[in-house]
Order: structure tokens, then sequence, then C-alpha cells
């Protein structure tokens, strides 16, 4: 049996990480269903590839448990039931999901990052991902405000974010 080189506490916020990076996946699988089905094809494709990202970050903190000698239970994803029928609403909530994240990567490492150098360096992975995630929907909100109700500039945003 491996010793882990964690306290529980610091175990505790890593779970909780690995919980947000598992639910943004799961949010994104719904976006980019949502997105579909109102004929947004731009943008569920945007998401669909978020999806693996999401999952990747997820792996990072499992991989980084695994050196420090700890396993974690696998924390369920809620059911995604919410209806997203505009590009505002679905960039809105995917913008909130990840600035609330960011937030919580900040505070992580506040509270742990400054004792131990190696926690700090994978965590400032995390919180420059979250930030230009952050600035990313910032600027697409930004241009899908200019277009308010214009359907037509709608859909070339859209044409954009398949790209
Ligand atoms: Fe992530």
């Amino acid at each position: 049996m491996k010793k882990e080189l964690l306290d529980k506490d610091c175990i505790s916020k890593f779970e909780n990480a690995c919980k947000y990076e598992l639910l943004h996946a799961q949010t994104y699988r719904h976006l980019a269903s949502q997105m579909q089905g109102v004929g947004y094809f731009g943008a569920q494709k945007f998401f669909l590839k978020e999806i693996p990202e999401e999952e990747s970050h997820f792996q990072k903190h499992i991989d980084f448990l695994n050196d420090m000698g700890v396993t974690i239970d696998i924390p369920a994803v809620p059911a995604q039931k919410q209806e997203v029928k505009t590009l505002k609403d679905a960039f809105t909530s995917a913008m909130e999901l990840e600035y609330d994240l960011l937030e919580y990567y900040r505070e992580f490492i506040q509270k742990e990052g400054l004792e131990y150098g190696d926690i700090m360096q994978h965590l400032m992975f995390f919180v420059e991902v979250q930030r230009k995630t952050v600035g990313e929907y910032g600027d697409l909100l930004a241009r899908i405000e200019l277009a308010k109700d214009d359907a037509a500039a709608l859909l070339l945003i859209d044409q954009e974010l398949g790209k």
C-alpha cells in the first residue's frame, strides 16, 4: 500500500476539483446537444471539442494524486436538464461555470500551494487554463451581444464557432 503524501483536507480539495472537471465535461455534452437541437451546429462542434479537454483535466489530477500515493473515489456527475436555446444562454452558463472554477483554483493555490512547490506547480496549469477560457468566453459573449437579435449575425458567429 502506498503512503499518502497529502493530508485529508488537501485530498478533499482535489476530489472537488475532479468533480468540477467531470461536471464541466458533462455540461459541455449537454450544451452541445442543446445547440444541435436548435440548429447551431457550429456551437455544437465547439462544445463537443471541450469534452476531451475537460476529461484530460480530470485525468491530470488523477495522475498527480497517484504520484502522491492517493487514489480517490470517482465522483458522480449530475443529470443535465436545463433547456438552453440561444448562443447567449449557452455561453453565459459556460462562462459562469468556468469562472466558478477559476475562483476555486485561485483559493486552492492560496490554501495549499504556498507551502508546497509541487502542488503550486500542478495548480498553476489549471489557473492558466481557467483564465484563458474565461477570457475566450468573455470575447465570444461580447460578439454575441453585438449581434443582438440579428439571426444572420448569430448564424455567422455560429459558423465561426464550428471552425
Ligand atoms: Fe477544465
